[in-house]
């Protein structure tokens, strides 16, 4: 087939022209998709191995999802919080259920339940802890992705997140990830929170070394300072468990929830915390006019029911072993470093041989869509509903690009 038939090089081109240039998208044009698979505006076939950066956790337009918001469609899709609707209880209970707290609070991108874990942990400061007015401070992670906002970009450690983005907002300590004395360190009498991602998903996967977690949960507990886990991409079945935290029997303050609780569907995103902190919270002093909506609630209530069920924990712990042995079987075969916590996995391809826009760019062209990450890294993300066939087409596909 040449060009002129095809639409993907038209598309790719009106979409260039049209659109400020803040992403580097794959040169794909996806117009349908179901489970793992995508289709593209020329009927080719890929299959999903980034999940929208694990906002589709379940799957591309999962049954009991779909239904779901249909059925919203047809009755409420919005009233603001002035008034109150008929999804918002049961979302907010059955959230908090799953994440073993007393409140929930929606918001609905990741970024917006980032700025509001940090705007509680402050008042929190002042109110309970009796830090001294306007000196609170958070302690945050080199390498940490948590969202694009200007306070968030101003902790940063990416230039190209943070460069020319200035002034940026005070009250952060930036220390290495994994590193718990730096961490304790940091810690003074002014601090409110620490704000961590569990995993740093954005960075490559990293996983913290054993005991870090549990570590920063005794030094925040000691010192009365917020855990704040980011667990927006981490979280909700993603790593074989309901939060990375799991893993190591942390349970933080503060869960940041986004990402896969809008089933792929719409943003949701929520702060779980207990009332204690949540609490210190009133009328008029935090919102968004769509936070909370009922067609959002209706279709995160069947996401928490699924997720209720353990069925994709389970998938994502069993199958990302599968994951596992076969990207340890790359290594030194094209990969000089694998990560991987469930079915979520960090893949350093030898810079010798391409960078990772050059792999996905390839990986694509065979069918398989990832994404780089900082240079030579690939994230591989599927959503939890791939088979055991697709994760070996997926390590195939892969070792052949590898192997040039
Ligand atoms: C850990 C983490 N926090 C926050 C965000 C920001 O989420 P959003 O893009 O929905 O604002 C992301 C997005 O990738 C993330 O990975």
């Amino acid at each position: 087939m040449v060009d002129d038939i095809l639409r993907t090089p038209g598309a790719v081109r009106d979409a260039e022209r049209w659109t400020a240039h803040n992403y580097h998208p794959l040169p794909v044009v996806i117009s349908s998709a179901e489970g793992a698979w995508l289709t593209d505006v020329d009927g080719k076939r890929y299959l999903d191995c980034l999940a929208g950066y694990s906002a589709l956790n379940f799957g591309h337009r999962h049954p009991q999802l779909i239904a779901a918001a249909h059925a919203q469609l047809d009755r409420l899709t919005l009233t603001s919080r002035a008034f109150i609707h008929d999804q918002f209880a049961d979302f907010c209970r059955e959230l908090a259920e799953l994440c073993g707290k007393d409140l929930v609070l929606p918001m609905n991108t990741g970024a917006e339940a980032v700025e509001t874990g940090i705007k509680v942990a402050r008042k929190w400061g002042y109110q309970v802890k009796g830090v001294t007015p306007g000196q609170a401070n958070i302690v945050v992670a080199e390498g940490n992705f948590h969202g694009r906002t200007t306070t968030i970009v101003s902790f940063s450690t990416d230039e190209d997140a943070r460069a020319d983005f200035g002034p940026y907002t005070p009250g952060f300590t930036v220390v290495p990830y994994g590193d718990l004395d730096a961490l304790t360190a940091a810690i003074d009498e002014n601090t409110v929170a620490v704000l961590l991602e569990p995993i740093q998903g954005e960075q490559g996967v990293v996983v913290p070394p054993e005991g870090y977690l549990p570590g920063v949960r005794q030094v925040c507990t000691e010192r009365d300072v917020l855990f704040i886990a980011d667990e927006i991409q981490s979280g909700l079945g993603r790593t074989g468990a309901t939060f990375a935290c799991d893993h190591e029997g942390v349970v933080p303050d503060m869960y940041l929830l986004g990402k896969a609780l809008g089933g792929g569907i719409v943003p949701v995103s929520a702060v779980a915390a207990n009332a204690d902190v949540l609490g210190v919270l009133k009328p008029g002093q935090h919102g968004s006019t769509f936070g909370g909506n009922p067609l959002a609630c209706a279709v995160a209530i069947e996401v928490v029911r699924l997720l209720a069920t353990g069925e994709f924990q389970r998938r994502s712990a069993e199958l990302g072993e599968r994951l596992r042995a076969g990207l340890e079987g790359l290594v030194g075969k094209g990969l000089v470093g694998v990560r991987v916590r469930g079915l979520w996995a960090g893949l350093d391809i030898d810079p010798a041989l391409m960078s990772g826009r050059e792999a996905c760019e390839r990986l694509a062209e065979r069918g398989v869509l990832a994404k780089d990450t900082h240079g030579s890294t690939i994230r591989l993300a599927p959503p939890l509903v791939i088979t055991e066939e697709e994760i070996d087409l997926a390590v195939t596909t892969l070792a052949e690009v590898l192997a040039g």
